[in-house]
């Protein structure tokens, strides 16, 4: 099954450029960069990443960007996920950066884009593997610093496809961020936002109705209800769901709970993403994977789920 499934063409449309750097690369950056980490060597990192929740794993994500500092080490972040691709035939992929993690930390908006942007035009060329980059916005941070970065983004438009909205779900609901979305749609953005993963299915009601998002990321608390999936399944909503991730944050408590597949026979246009690969134990082979081992996922559904990302696409 393994080898089926690693073989099998693919595309990812829910993956966190920060959350692909593997603690092998961060060691590598921070003496690279002469950073001083609070953790003494990369086996001590990995057993750092037990998480109770969303935030204990944001704090120690943000912590471990820090070593990103360079135009280089980007173009490394971003070299180092597409070599992953393509070991997994993930040919197709779109993923989130987080600009907000880096311009607050001095590094120039510029410098993190570039970076990326050059591994991302090599992946096309050398490894044949097609991508569109989403600038997300930080939800914990003020709507002003969204519209900041979004005036900075601007400059640079050619380089991204889409804008998303991650971080602290819980106190940070869609509506915050309105007005920040209807700009980046009037100049010719796609949207798309997380949106119940730990927050309420009010929250995924909000990123389709004020934010127009074309997909939601996560979305897996729709199933507490029954009128919203009616609705993702009435307009074929996309569901980028993430197993591992959700595991490792304990939205569900194990991989047996998880509903991704009751999802899939609803009628809901649901796909399987890796999230933060770097944190949560796999690409997104592993997360097919968990879903055969642990849920019975039948090759299938397997290719149902892959049909379904293939559609997804934003380009
Ligand atoms: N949820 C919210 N914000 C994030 C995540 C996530 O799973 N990963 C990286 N930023
Ligand atoms: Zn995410």
């Amino acid at each position: 099954m393994h080898a089926w499934l690693n073989a099998l063409p693919k595309a990812e449309l829910h993956l966190h450029l920060e959350g692909t750097l593997e603690p092998e690369l961060l060691f590598a950056l921070a003496e690279r960069n002469k950073v001083a980490l609070p953790w003494p060597d990369v086996e001590s990192l990995r057993r750092a990443y037990a998480f109770h929740n969303l935030q204990e794993f944001l704090d120690l994500y943000y912590r471990g960007a820090d070593v990103l500092r360079t135009e280089q080490d980007f173009y490394d972040l971003t070299w180092a996920y597409l070599k992953k691709c393509r070991e997994q035939n993930v040919i197709h992929t779109e993923p989130f950066f987080d600009p907000q993690t880096h311009t607050d930390r001095g590094i120039p908006f510029e410098t993190v884009l570039t970076g990326i942007e050059q591994a991302l035009k090599d992946g096309r060329e050398q490894l044949g593997i097609s991508s569109g980059l989403i600038l997300s916005f930080l939800r914990h941070l003020p709507e002003e610093a969204a519209q900041q970065t979004l005036d900075q983004a601007l400059r640079f438009r050619h380089a991204f496809i889409a804008v998303g909205l991650d971080s602290s779900e819980k106190g940070h609901p869609p509506s915050k961020f309105q007005r920040v979305f209807d700009r980046a749609r009037a100049e010719g953005f796609v949207a798309v936002a997380h949106a119940g993963e730990e927050g309420p299915p009010e929250y995924i009601w909000e990123a389709l109705d004020l934010l127009k998002v074309k997909r939601i990321d996560h979305g897996v608390r729709a199933a507490e209800d029954p009128k919203l999936l009616e609705r993702l399944i009435e307009e074929q909503i996309p569901l980028t769901v993430c197993p591992l991730s959700n595991v490792k944050l304990r939205v569900f408590k194990d991989m047996a709970e998880h509903n991704i597949l009751k999802l899939l026979e609803m009628g809901v246009k649901v796909t399987v993403n890796s999230d933060d690969p770097a944190y949560f134990g796999g690409y997104v082979t592993e997360n097919f994977m968990a879903l055969h081992e642990s849920l019975g996922m039948t090759r299938e559904q397997a290719e149902r789920l892959i049909q379904n990302s293939l559609d997804a696409r934003l380009v």
